[in-house]
């Protein structure tokens, strides 16, 4: 008989970081390629303004930035992480994963390290992946990241998507706690909605002599999200064993304000519960959005330790995650 591993009886968020690119895009810079107005924009997706990643402001940059920042906020050293998870659709380099080159510049002391590609629920995913190491003991603490640079594949004359994609990067490090401070994920996948939203075939796009920008239909994407969402919303709170009268914050992905408060609406949510709004001046940063709205709650004192946040996002595959934790 072989040893089974052994971990923590339970995990918990230690700490939020993000990092927010220095150019500040408002709407009135993009309007005149798209044909569109600064009232549109807010009225439609709540979007005011975003920023924009500078040359210098790589994939890997701004995931050491904010892993710093969530590191400093866990009391973590470096050389306490067992792994390191990226969650992005936007680094433009097949391999190596950039995992490896975030965690060698960091410092860390060779950690396992890999990128998952799950768009938008990137980092939910990558949650519930550190919950199930630290607690199934093959990881002690985990960095998990969720970061993009969309506007290296974002059509800036596209309508539909040049409006709400931008930039930025959001970390957080699980490790071990007493108490449960990650409930169960629900997650899953819709791939027969797969070109909802997508970039074209490497190849196709080259033999065309076309950038291969991200493509989304909005509208289909925009009803499924209001709706089916809530339903996984509602089951992770479930699973979590509590109702919506006992959570203190909703921290959905950052996709569109009218998504937002569709689903609290659905999911009835009461007025006490404080809703995370971060889409109206970072647009929607896809993996890093949760983590960068979470990170702007408990920065403005709107969310505090010790707290329950729901987590809940959805994006390109189509697939979703969502789970209850407690604010670190
Ligand atoms: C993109 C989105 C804001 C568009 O809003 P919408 O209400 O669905 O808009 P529609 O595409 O139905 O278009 C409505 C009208 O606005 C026009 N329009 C579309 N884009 C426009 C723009 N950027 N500026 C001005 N007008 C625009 C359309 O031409 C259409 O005009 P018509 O009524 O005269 O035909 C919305 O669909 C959305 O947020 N979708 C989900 C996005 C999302 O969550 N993505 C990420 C998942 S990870």
């Amino acid at each position: 008989m072989i040893s089974a591993p052994t971990g923590s009886p339970h995990a918990r968020i230690l700490g939020v970081g993000g990092y927010r690119p220095r150019r500040v895009v408002p709407n009135s810079e993009i309007v005149d390629l798209i044909d569109s107005s600064d009232e549109w924009i807010r009225t439609r997706s709540g979007i005011v303004e975003r920023r924009r990643a500078g040359e210098d402001e790589t994939v890997q940059m701004m995931s050491v930035a904010a892993s710093r920042k969530a590191l400093d906020h866990a009391g973590i050293g470096i050389d306490q992480i067992d792994c390191v998870v990226v969650a992005t659709v936007s680094h433009l380099r097949q391999t190596p994963a950039v995992a490896a080159l975030i965690a060698d510049e960091l410092g860390a002391d060779h950690p396992a390290a890999f990128d998952i590609s799950a768009a938008c629920a990137g980092f939910c995913h990558g949650i519930a992946m550190a919950n199930d190491m630290v607690r199934g003991g093959s990881a002690q603490n985990v960095l998990v990241i969720g970061v993009e640079r969309l506007l290296d594949i974002t059509d800036p004359h596209d309508r539909g998507t040049a409006f709400i994609f931008a930039d930025g990067a959001g970390a957080a490090v699980v490790g071990p706690s007493d108490e449960p401070g990650i409930g169960p994920v629900v997650w899953g996948s819709d791939g027969d909605k797969a070109d909802m939203i997508q970039t074209p075939d490497w190849f196709d796009a080259i033999e065309a002599k076309e950038t291969p920008w991200l493509t989304m239909d909005g509208n289909p994407v925009f009803r499924w999200a209001a709706f089916a969402m809530a339903k996984v919303g509602q089951e992770a709170l479930e699973k979590a064993g509590i109702t919506a009268d006992q959570l203190d914050c909703f921290v959905p992905h950052q996709a569109n304000m009218r998504i937002v408060d569709a689903l609290a609406r659905s999911m009835k949510l009461p007025g006490s519960v404080k809703i995370a709004r971060d889409i109206a001046t970072m647009g929607n940063t896809s993996a890093a959005s949760v983590p960068l709205a979470l990170e702007r709650m408990i920065e403005e004192g709107q969310a505090k330790s010790g707290e329950i946040a729901l987590l809940i996002a959805f994006g390109a595959g189509l697939v979703y995650a969502a789970q209850v934790v407690v604010v670190p």
